[in-house]
């Protein structure tokens, strides 16, 4: 996608290929052999990432902080210390199969941003800051969002730190681990606001490119419901326990996911509901499963209708089941969020007057902005996701849909920088 009038809008025009050199350098730190990466919050990789950042970004002089969830901030300077700043964003961990895209692009599209004002000398009031957020992911560790979540409020900073990954490592541990590696840097309290928040993202979902559209000009997000569920039977032996005796975990869960299916079932497919962690216990061959635990991420933008679903499956996930007993717990319920309308009409008004073709989307996926919306007026940009692959190694958007994306944030900080909100 071209992007027209290089001066209609009176902001300079970013450096893309430095953007697409800057994703190509990240895309090696935790590249798996499939063309994706493996970069999982606090990781040596995530560190390495993160690390490689600061060195950019201290060649600017820009000044790093850290918040005691392990948050990053970078910011370059206003000629007003007083006032709030403008913020940008995203996060450099990555599912475990994850693809070159998802938050990385959120993060090297800020700095681009950073680095455009310092090459064309534009001084701003307000400082401009650009944050990583921590393990945005939640695969490595519990629940998603967790660093803009316990920024928030949302989430308490103890229960996050006391999180573990399947291997018994907390979030304490591998934080102070990484904070040891990483170069000094001033002490962030809890709670970061600013004037404004704006960030970019690859989409993730199809109708971008389906509907040939270079942006998306984000209003809302979805609400996200995250339920854990336990069905408990007995553990037995395989070959002398007869069917009628068994209290089989695995069998019931089965049965219980099919009904939980057929429940959820949505002819207007705008419900998602996903089981996408299931474990079986003890997991030998040999023994009539005693206990299997499952995730449900369930979502849709209406709150209403959100509730009423997550509240008739956690109904459906009690009592017994195929002689097992089942329970669960809710781990997450994330409101659907609205972005704040003065900023999204200023993403609008970047696309048109680059002359960009652009669409209004609710997001199908959840991103930091849902936690930063809740004290900072906030909006989002997405770019092309081919064939709508993400969560994936074969994601990918072309470098042009990048480099357009990036251009209108650079626009949108600008304008946000000078709006009173
Ligand atoms: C974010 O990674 C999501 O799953 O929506
Ligand atoms: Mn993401
Ligand atoms: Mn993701």
């Amino acid at each position: 996608m071209e992007i027209h009038n290089p001066q209609a809008t009176g902001t300079p025009l970013i450096n893309g290929p430095r953007l697409s050199d800057r994703h190509r350098e990240m895309a090696r730190i935790g590249g798996t052999a499939n063309g994706g990466v493996n970069r999982q919050a606090l990781t040596p990789e995530d560190t390495q990432g993160r690390h490689r950042l600061l060195e950019w970004a201290t060649a600017r002089g820009y000044t790093a902080g850290i918040d005691p969830i392990g948050n990053l901030f970078i910011r370059r300077a206003g000629t007003r210390a007083d006032l709030s700043p403008v913020m940008t964003g995203s996060h450099l961990d990555s599912q475990p199969t994850g693809g070159k895209y998802d938050g990385v692009y959120g993060v090297l599209a800020g700095l681009e941003v950073l680095e455009t004002l310092d090459d064309h000398n534009v001084v701003t009031e307000r400082p401009i800051e650009l944050v990583v957020w921590m393990n945005e992911e939640g695969s490595r560790f519990g629940p998603v969002t967790m660093g803009s979540a316990v920024a928030a409020g949302a989430v308490p900073l103890e229960r996050a730190l006391a999180a573990n990954d399947a291997k018994g490592v907390s979030v304490s541990e591998a934080l102070a681990r990484q904070i040891a590696e990483l170069p000094p840097m001033e002490r962030r309290p809890l709670g970061a606001t600013g004037h404004a928040y704006i960030e970019a993202h690859i989409e993730q979902g199809p109708v971008l490119e389906q509907e040939a559209r270079g942006i998306g000009v984000v209003s809302a997000i979805q609400g996200l419901h995250l339920y854990q569920v336990e069905v408990r039977g007995f553990e037995a032996h395989a070959g002398t326990t007869p069917s009628r005796h068994r209290k089989d975990a695995l069998v019931a869960a089965n049965a219980l996911i099919a009904k939980l299916r057929a429940e959820v079932a949505d002819p207007a497919d705008v419900l998602r509901f996903t089981v996408g962690r299931f474990e079986v216990s003890p997991g030998s061959p040999h023994i009539v499963p005693g206990k299997v635990t499952f995730s449900i991420d369930l979502r849709h933008p209406d709150p209403e209708h959100l509730l009423c679903t997550g509240d008739r499956i956690l109904e459906l996930c009690s009592g017994e089941i195929e002689h097992c007993m089942v329970s669960a717990n809710v781990v997450l319920r994330s409101t659907p969020v609205q972005f704040d309308a003065r900023l999204v009409t200023a993403v609008r008004h970047a696309a048109e007057h680059r002359g960009l073709r652009y669409m209004s989307m609710v997001s199908g996926a959840t991103h930091d902005a849902k936690y930063m919306a809740d004290r900072t007026p906030s909006a989002m940009i997405f770019v092309p996701s081919e064939k709508g692959i993400s969560h994936n190694e074969l994601e990918h958007t072309d470098d042009e849909d990048l480099i357009a994306g990036a251009q209108i944030l650079c626009d949108a900080l600008l304008a946000a920088a000078t709006m009173e909100l």
